[in-house]
């Protein structure tokens, strides 16, 4: 069992990963890349020991590993045996974990509601190193499991809630393919708003860049599985070499302290906002798992603790009254990271789903008029006078 089975999230994320810093409350930032032998026998342990700390830093680091306990704790809440891996940000978590688990000739099934660098590295990278991926729409039950091809496919990967719809993928039915890894990533919800291994999944992952760390000072990505998987990724990884910095790793540990309390306040602004903008007439449709609107909202209740801090939502103008709109906003800033304690709002046909062609694009519902807010930490009245300033100037 993981931690304490005892504790809540909110207490576990309080608790966890304080194996490396002594009696010190603050985590403790271990710089060092190398550390110093005893002796010839004691350097060939710590050189061929699996994740062992105190060798070198591409191999474990005494602050990553730190945070990578208090995220085990929390993803593998109730669970045996679970452990996590860090990485130089999510992207490094995402193509560590595909390239450890995937060779070519196999292949993968995505849903292709994903972050636009996830289908760009699948797309690309993957392709060319000979790892066929299928795309298919990860809302459609059934659709995932039926694009299987069986002893060939080798992982399924989603992400929910995906970036920038906020559409959601049925964990449970994802859980239920056997044969490949299942995998998601889970950056929109944070290990407090839903918990993919408790649901059977196989790897959780996050760009913690976002809502773990939390404060928009940390480029970090992590991945949780059970300990034999998260091992099998690091042997990889220690030769694809995306490690987490331990400085990143100390505000994301950092992050995770305050998790719980943010989480909350945002989740809270965001059905707020988006309640708000659902009534708006210069507002032609409005994506958040917490509205009853959403057409999943149903299974976002079943399977989401909070239904998140991201929402987005569709300007009847189009592209022009997304750049009015960025032209007026005063209080809410135009930047498009997520999860920090600044409200955030962008506009993805430009920015973070520029690369995808207009057809990728138009499959991803990025339309000219999708706008994609990351709600912070102001008072919820505050963005939404700051909004109707700028929708009815
Ligand atoms: C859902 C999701 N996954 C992965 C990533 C990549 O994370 P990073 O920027 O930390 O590499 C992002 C970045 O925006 C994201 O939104």
């Amino acid at each position: 069992m993981s931690g304490r089975p005892d504790l809540k999230p909110a207490s576990t994320a309080i608790n966890a990963g304080r194996g490396a810093s002594g009696s010190a409350l603050a985590p403790a930032l271990w710089a060092s890349s190398v550390w110093e032998s005893a002796c010839l026998d004691d350097a060939h342990r710590r050189a061929t020991g699996v994740r062992s700390g105190e060798f070198y830093g591409r191999y474990a680091n005494p602050t990553v590993r730190s945070f990578e306990q208090a995220i085990a704790e929390l993803e593998g809440d109730r669970l045996d045996d679970i452990d996590a891996m860090a990485f130089a940000s999510g992207m490094g978590a995402i193509a560590t974990t595909v390239l450890a688990l995937c060779s070519a000739g196999d292949h993968i099934v995505a849903a292709r509601q994903l972050y636009a660098g996830t289908l760009a590295f699948l797309q690309g990278p993957c392709r060319r190193f000979g790892i066929d991926v299928t795309l298919v729409d990860g809302t459609e039950p059934g659709a995932m499991a039926a694009a299987v091809q069986p002893g060939r496919t080798t992982m399924v990967l989603a992400e929910t809630p995906s970036n920038p719809r906020l559409e959601l993928v049925d964990l449970d039915e994802l859980a239920a393919i056997t044969g490949p890894f299942t995998a998601v990533d889970s950056t929109f919800a944070t290990p407090l708003g839903q918990q993919p291994l408790a649901h059977g999944v196989d790897i959780v992952i996050h760009s913690a860049t976002k809502g773990i760390a939390g404060h928009n000072d940390a480029t970090i990505g992590v991945v949780a599985a059970e300990r034999e998987l998260v091992d099998a990724i690091w042997g990889y990884g220690v030769l694809h070499g995306a490690m987490a910095s331990p400085f990143d790793a100390l505000n994301a540990l950092r992050g995770v302290r305050t998790m719980a309390v943010r989480t909350t306040h945002q989740s809270a602004g965001a059905q707020r906002i988006a309640e708000w903008l659902n009534d708006h007439p210069a507002v032609a449709a409005v994506y958040y798992p917490g509205l009853p609107t959403h057409p999943q909202h149903d299974l976002a209740k079943r399977q989401m603790r909070q239904f998140g801090t991201m929402l987005a939502f569709e300007l009847a103008g189009g592209r022009d009254a997304a750049a009015q709109l960025l032209d007026r906003i005063e209080l809410i800033r135009c930047a498009t990271s997520l999860g920090g304690p600044e409200t955030l709002i962008c506009h993805p046909m430009t920015t973070t789903h520029a690369s995808l062609t207009p057809q990728e694009q138009a499959e991803s519902g990025v339309t000219p008029g999708l706008m994609r807010v990351s709600v912070g930490l102001e008072d919820a009245d505050d963005l939404v006078a700051d909004l109707t300033r700028a929708l009815e100037a």
